[in-house]
């Protein structure tokens, strides 16, 4: 079957972009990583990508004033003439009208580093530590036009520990951000992940240890 092709927005570092990257190296892996769109010029992310020989492009908000749906058909121009079939967001900053996702419906990405519904937005780590949260970890869910609300596919938990800070806090959910992407991306590439009722359906895949499901709750 041929790999789906998928083009991963970011705003920054990039480092999950990278982990998705690498997942897709392997050949039996049903995606390839075809194009790195950033909102920003100075993404550090841009760099990797264009090291790792993947097409780059670089769609500034900042060109589009106020008119995100101006900066959304400009993405979708892109993503047309590249022949996108995936969007994965990954740390990808700007909130969308429900025009763009409407379109990439059932077919986007995004991973959130807080247990959703728990700490939507930004500050994840913060807020967790702020609560006096014992579990904190990684979402990917779909997008849809609310931010952070789309049906969740995947969580990996990680302990908050004494002394904690958001700086440590973070690098350790990191790490499962980087095994939980690519696993998501994969299930939805090879057909296993759908959306049904407004939630996530995931038919006969492996769920690897330390990962949950929606329907794998009681
Ligand atoms: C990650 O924590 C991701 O979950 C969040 O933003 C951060 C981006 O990091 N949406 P990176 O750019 O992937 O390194």
């Amino acid at each position: 079957m041929a790999r789906k092709r998928v083009a991963v927005l970011i705003s920054g570092r990039g480092s999950n972009m990278a982990a998705l990257v690498e997942a897709a190296k392997d050949k039996n892996y049903p995606a390839e990583i075809v194009l790195v769109i950033s909102n920003r010029p100075d993404a550090a992310g841009i760099a990797f990508a264009r090291n790792a020989g993947i097409a780059t492009t670089i769609v500034d908000h900042t060109d589009y004033g106020k008119n995100r749906e101006a900066f959304e058909h400009a993405l979708e121009n892109v993503l047309e003439d590249s022949n996108i079939d995936i969007v994965c967001l990954a740390g990808f900053m700007r909130l969308f009208t429900p025009w763009f996702p409407g379109k990439w419906q059932g077919r986007m990405l995004n991973i959130h580093p807080a247990l959703l519904p728990a700490f939507p937005g930004l500050h994840t780590h913060e807020q967790a530590l702020a609560a006096g949260a014992r579990t904190h970890g990684a979402t990917v869910h779909f997008v849809t036009a609310e931010m952070d609300a789309g049906p969740i596919v995947c969580q990996a938990a990680v302990p908050v520990l004494p002394g904690d800070t958001a700086e440590t806090l973070a690098a350790r959910v990191l790490t499962v951000e980087h095994k939980l992407y690519p696993l998501a991306l994969k299930w939805l590439a090879e057909g296993k992940l759908r959306v049904a009722d407004g939630k996530s359906v995931i038919d006969d895949a492996h769920v690897p240890e330390g990962v949950t499901i929606p329907q794998a709750r009681p």
